[in-house]
């Protein structure tokens, strides 16, 4: 686990942006999990930036979406799908039949859970995964309760992530109260995590699952079990860190080590 404290939001939009850029470089044809929701949005600039100006190319990439809202269809502005389009794919060159977004309007939930795990485990599992945290410390929509083996599959919202995502869509009451969601396992199985947080309202989450017990309650907490796992926060986010002197320190050693 590794804690990398950067001053501002953008900085932390970079550094992962470069994480991304790095996995392509090594692997062209990488297998990228996506996240969406406010925090991202500054790495997807700056990948979108990269692949305008630099020539970063996600020709050969294959991408899988943490979740979607369940009863959004796709056209719905406020549905994953929409989010994503308009946010990064129609701005860079990931071929179309490459993306997986789960379907918030299957009429057979179940087989389309497996099938979405079968189909992450045909393209050979995902490479990197990228990641927020919810104020409730949930990643993707698996929140506190959830088993920390838990697969694709339906999940009931928590009150606070409701609330926390009214603001997208003007009322509580508007926010669907289910989501389909990869599970905490399906997570763990990437091969390198970049969880991303800013802002001092995820400082709280961000503590528990950084330096808290490993517990369902915050389902973040389980990264602390992954073994390559970057944790990218802005001051703010980092604000309720115990060792955070010693984060820092790591940081300012490390190109030194042997
Ligand atoms: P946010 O959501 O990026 O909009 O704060 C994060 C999350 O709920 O995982």
């Amino acid at each position: 686990m590794e804690v990398i404290i950067q001053e501002t939001y953008e900085a932390v939009s970079r550094q992962a942006a470069l994480v991304v850029a790095e996995t392509l470089n090594d692997k062209p044809d990488a297998v990228l999990g996506l996240a969406t929701g406010s925090t991202p949005l500054g790495l997807y600039k700056e990948l979108i930036r990269m692949h305008r100006e630099e020539g970063l190319d996600f020709s050969q990439v294959t991408t899988f979406n943490l979740d979607e809202y369940v009863g959004l269809p796709k056209e719905h502005e406020q549905s994953y799908h929409h989010f994503m389009h308009e946010n990064l794919f129609t701005h860079i060159n990931v071929p179309q039949q490459n993306i997986h977004i789960p379907s918030g309007t299957t009429n057979n939930y179940r087989s389309f859970c497996t099938w979405y795990e079968r189909r992450i485990e045909e393209c050979g599992g995902i490479d990197l995964q990228v990641l927020g945290i919810g104020s409730d410390g949930h990643v993707a929509f698996n929140e506190p309760g959830s088993s920390l083996g838990s697969r694709t599959r339906i999940k009931t919202l928590a009150k606070q992530t409701i609330d926390d995502n009214a603001r997208f869509f003007g009322s509580a009451e508007e926010v669907p109260i289910y989501s389909i969601t990869m599970g905490v396992g399906t997570i763990l199985e990437a091969r390198r995590i970049i969880l991303l947080a800013n802002g001092a309202n995820k400082a709280e989450a961000v503590a528990a699952a950084i330096e808290g017990p490993v517990t369902s309650m915050c389902t973040a907490s389980a990264l602390q079990m992954h073994r390559d796992t970057l944790f990218f926060l802005d001051q703010e986010a980092s604000r309720d860190l115990k060792m955070v002197e010693y984060y820092r320190w790591i940081q300012d050693k490390m190109p030194t080590a042997p």
